[in-house]
């Protein structure tokens, strides 16, 4: 609650063998709370109180890989599906690192209605940590990710992006629509907009430019990506594509080819790793 929150001195958190600096504050003991550093086991993320006790846990810390079930793997990039329920410590401390990065002010002591996809990168020590998002279990609601973190010193390389499409990946699967948990953070924001701006970018292109499809409905672009119509509409008027006829006032969607073109070389000039949608190993809860 705030009277601890209030008094945390964490500046910064040593993980692996980094040392990054926090953004907010998060309900850790307040023994914990007093230190200016946080040490964070990257593989099983148990947070301790010193490099002492960190140095000691590394030598019998047995974990390599997040805990749960490897659902995804494509050369060095794997995704763990964890389940709140069955490994209820490892999802607080993914919450409370995750807090660290977050302004809302959710709790996070109740994993148990969670899942929890966790994206690593590997080498031959073992999969290490790069970002995750959690997903409510059971979903009434079109939410298809709760929280998404990329961990800082990752950030703006395209893993937030791969977590958003391994997210809507998933919702595919389930044969769904889904949008993120609202409000989303600016930097959240950001990430969607471009990341709905993008996928229309593709479908557009597949749909007109190497096709003689003349005509698409906004439900049809929502169904072929897993987005809601509210989210595809967003992603068209990021590329201007909405146009209201002034004479019907009905909406058309008007195709640039050459800013749809350039967006895609633009974006794709970046390198940044793509999902591989067909090495998914899972099926849907029921
Ligand atoms: N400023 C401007 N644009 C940004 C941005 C930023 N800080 N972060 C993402 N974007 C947009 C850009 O278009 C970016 O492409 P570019 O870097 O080539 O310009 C695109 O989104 C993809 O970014 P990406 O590198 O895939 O995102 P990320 O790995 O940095 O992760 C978040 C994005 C939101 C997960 C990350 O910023 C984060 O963890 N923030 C803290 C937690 C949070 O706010 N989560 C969302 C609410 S639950
Ligand atoms: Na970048």
């Amino acid at each position: 609650d705030m009277a601890i929150q209030s008094i945390s001195k964490i500046r910064a958190i040593r993980f692996s063998n980094y040392e990054i600096e926090t953004w907010y504050t998060a309900p850790y003991p307040e023994e914990y709370n007093r230190r200016s550093i946080l040490y964070i086991c990257e593989y099983c993320l148990k947070y301790m109180p010193s490099g002492y006790v960190n140095w000691r846990h590394q030598l019998k810390c047995p974990a390599q890989h997040p805990p749960g079930d490897e659902i995804y793997r494509a050369g060095n990039v794997s995704i763990f599906e964890v389940d709140g329920r069955k490994n209820p410590m490892y999802c607080q401390y993914l919450c409370l690192l995750a807090k660290l990065f977050l302004g809302s002010k959710t709790l996070y002591y109740d994993v148990e209605p969670f899942l929890f996809y966790i994206m690593t990168e590997s080498d031959e020590r073992g999969c290490h940590f790069v970002g995750y998002f959690s997903k409510e279990k059971l979903n009434t609601s079109s939410y298809n990710v709760s929280c998404i973190l990329t961990l800082p010193i990752h950030q703006r390389k395209g893993y937030g992006n791969f977590l958003i499409s391994f997210s809507y990946l998933l919702t595919r699967t389930e044969g769904k629509l889904g949008t993120p948990e609202k409000p989303l953070s600016d930097l959240g924001l950001l990430s969607y907009r471009n990341y709905w701006k993008q996928t229309l970018c593709y479908q557009l292109r597949d749909l007109f430019l190497d096709s003689s499809t003349t005509s698409v409905s906004i439900s049809q672009l929502a169904h072929r990506t897993g987005m809601t119509c509210d989210d595809v509409v967003c992603g068209l008027e990021g590329l201007n594509a909405l146009v209201q006829d002034p004479q019907t006032q009905t909406y058309g969607i008007r195709v640039d080819r050459a800013l749809i073109e350039s967006t895609i070389a633009k974006w794709e000039d970046k390198g940044y790793i793509k999902l591989e949608p067909d090495k998914l190993v899972w099926t849907p809860l029921v």
